[in-house]
């Protein structure tokens, strides 16, 4: 197991930032920037042991200081959508960034994935790890309480990068926070990802309107293109005539994971039929949100000079669900002060 440091580059402003080396001793290999908190690359074996980097993105700090879709990065203070970037917290309603149409998406114009996090390498005997430490102060992007948010990431000898969440709060105020990798099992730039089989653990999902904003309900996936319940490709019928698919332009939907939330229970597990990669995903968070990479569109030129056209990675962002601040039906987001905000997901690498 061994955990190294190294710098990245150095922002417009010229703060230094580095990337973390995490590995161990399968050949599994993560590289960490605390720029964003920024899954870089992930090197896993095949079942003929080949490694290739399975996450999209960049192999310099540049590309990441472009705008991007949240590749790798890290998610705060609000994962995914909140309506018309309003809500309403003791009587009071807090106006956020509309950076998403009418709504607000992935904490706005300047969130965590653009945050310098403090970082502080963790050696060990039977995992290694990065410890990120990020303050955002009250009223940041509209957000009520001064945020003190610590991401702990550990990678252990059974190949999993376990992620750890925990936030504090000094006012009254929402948190959900998420990793936005981008994952391609045959390798970041193999083409897209529709012959991956995806198995999803969850029976329901919050069904959206066309900016896709949960409704407010919960579904059942069954007859639906949105049943995984059995490892199906992602291809099989996402082009399927059907209002859902149709709404959010291929998969974008955030799945209710089964079992009870605030227990680590298995999210997802995908495998990748040519290389034989399998990754798992475990979490406590309620949901997950699929999403198919559709919106990538062939404009980004990410690692190895790839370009990433749509579908040519998926994400699995463990998560409240969507817009909970303005669905009191939904499992709170609230955070108060005195109480600590904790998420666990663990990203597990394996080969069948
Ligand atoms: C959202 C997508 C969005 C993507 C990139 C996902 O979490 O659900 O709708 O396009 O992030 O921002």
């Amino acid at each position: 197991m061994d955990v190294k440091q190294q710098p990245f580059g150095q922002t417009k402003d010229g703060t230094v930032v580095d990337l973390f080396t995490l590995s161990n001793d399968n050949g599994l290999e993560i590289k960490i920037s605390n720029y964003g908190g920024t899954i870089v690359s992930v090197l896993a074996p095949d079942t003929q042991g080949n490694l290739a980097d399975v996450v999209l993105g960049f192999e310099d700090l540049a590309g990441y200081l472009q705008p991007h879709p949240y590749f790798g990065a890290l998610v705060g203070r609000f994962a995914n959508r909140i309506a018309g970037g309003k809500f309403t917290l003791q009587g009071v309603e807090y106006t956020l960034a509309r950076n998403n149409g009418q709504n607000h998406l992935h904490g706005g114009l300047k969130g965590f994935d653009k945050a310098i996090w403090q970082a502080e390498a963790v050696p060990g005997e039977v995992e290694v790890g990065l410890k990120l430490t990020h303050v955002s102060p009250d009223g940041d992007e509209g957000y009520p309480g001064k945020l003190r948010a610590t991401v702990l990431y550990t990678l252990n000898i059974d190949n999993e990068l376990k992620i750890h969440y925990t936030a504090t709060t000094d006012r009254t105020t929402v948190v959900n926070l998420t990793n936005h990798a981008y994952f391609n099992l045959a390798g970041a730039g193999a083409g897209d990802i529709l012959e991956h089989e995806v198995m999803l653990n969850a029976d329901v999902f919050t069904p959206i309107d066309e900016t896709l904003i949960p409704t407010g309900e919960l579904r059942s996936v069954s007859g639906t293109p949105l049943d995984f319940s059995e490892l199906t490709p992602i291809g099989a019928r996402i082009n399927q005539e059907d209002e859902q698919l149709r709404l959010a332009g291929g998969y974008d939907h955030n799945f209710v994971v089964n079992g009870p939330a605030g227990t680590v229970r298995l999210a997802a597990r995908v495998h990748e039929p040519v290389t034989g990669r399998v990754m798992e995903v475990y979490t406590t968070a309620p949901g997950t949100q699929f999403y198919s990479g559709n919106f990538l569109d062939g404009t980004i030129t990410g690692k190895a000079g790839a370009v990433y056209h749509k579908r040519t990675g998926f994400c699995l962002e463990t998560q409240h669900f969507p817009d909970s601040p303005n669905k009191p039906e939904f499992p709170t987001t609230v955070l108060e002060p005195g109480d600590e905000y904790r998420q666990t997901t663990i990203y597990k690498f394996l080969t069948r």
